[in-house]
């Protein structure tokens, strides 16, 4: 592998056994995109804070025994990345499992069929039969004001609306509750989310848990 400093604090770096250049100080799932390495995703936003917690973006690295989350690992010198091994493939069809564990398989009726994120990779990860059979987690739709209502039964936990609201919008009425499989996103108050910028989270929602 070549790895050269360049002057502009641009880095030479390899992908996939590509060599590109990349600005100093990018994620790894930054300098695929510029490589053209596509890498699937659902937490990650160019705009939002990393929260790295789907694990959708698992890449393999040379040297290291375990996927790591592309999203929140800085580019390194010496760090050699494959998108398209058999360990990241097999590691992403695990996580897309995990992610339909709670989801209802009802893409017929969703208002966003054809047109969800969360639809797309299944087509590209998913298997036709699971291996986990017991009751899916059944909550309840709510409305967030006058523009929003959420579905959360769809929700797959990628909290960018939480990130969205908090960081663009500048409130902290959105948040998680509970913990692991209880997990759940909900208003911290019973009241209406009125930042003027709230309905942002419909466009964000990579499966349509919340709409107008
Ligand atoms: S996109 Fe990287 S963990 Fe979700």
């Amino acid at each position: 592998m070549q790895k050269l400093y360049h002057s502009s604090g641009m880095i030479f770096i390899s992908i996939n056994d590509l060599s590109v250049w990349v600005k100093k100080g990018s994620t790894v799932i930054q300098a695929c995109q510029i490589a053209g390495a596509k890498i699937p995703r659902f937490c990650y936003h160019d705009k939002l804070f990393v929260a790295g917690n789907c694990r959708m973006c698992l890449v393999e690295i040379s040297n290291s025994p375990k996927p790591q989350a592309s999203c929140a690992l800085p580019f390194l010198p010496n760090l050699r990345i494959f998108t398209n091994s058999a360990l990241v493939r097999k590691a992403q069809e695990f996580v897309m499992e995990l992610i339909l564990l709670h989801h209802p398989l009802d893409c017929p009726v969703c208002d966003q069929g054809g047109e969800c994120e969360l639809q797309e990779q299944s087509f590209n990860y998913g298997s036709d039969r699971g291996r986990f059979f017991f009751f899916k987690n059944s909550l309840g739709d709510t409305f967030w004001g006058g523009l929003i209502k959420t579905v959360l039964r769809r929700c797959i936990l990628c909290t960018r609306c939480v990130r969205y609201t908090h960081q663009i919008g500048g409130s902290d009425a959105v948040g998680t509750s509970n913990r692991g499989g209880h997990s759940e996103i909900g208003m911290f108050k019973e009241s209406a989310l009125k930042s003027e910028t709230s309905g942002g989270v419909i466009e964000l929602c990579p499966v349509s848990w919340c709409y107008s």
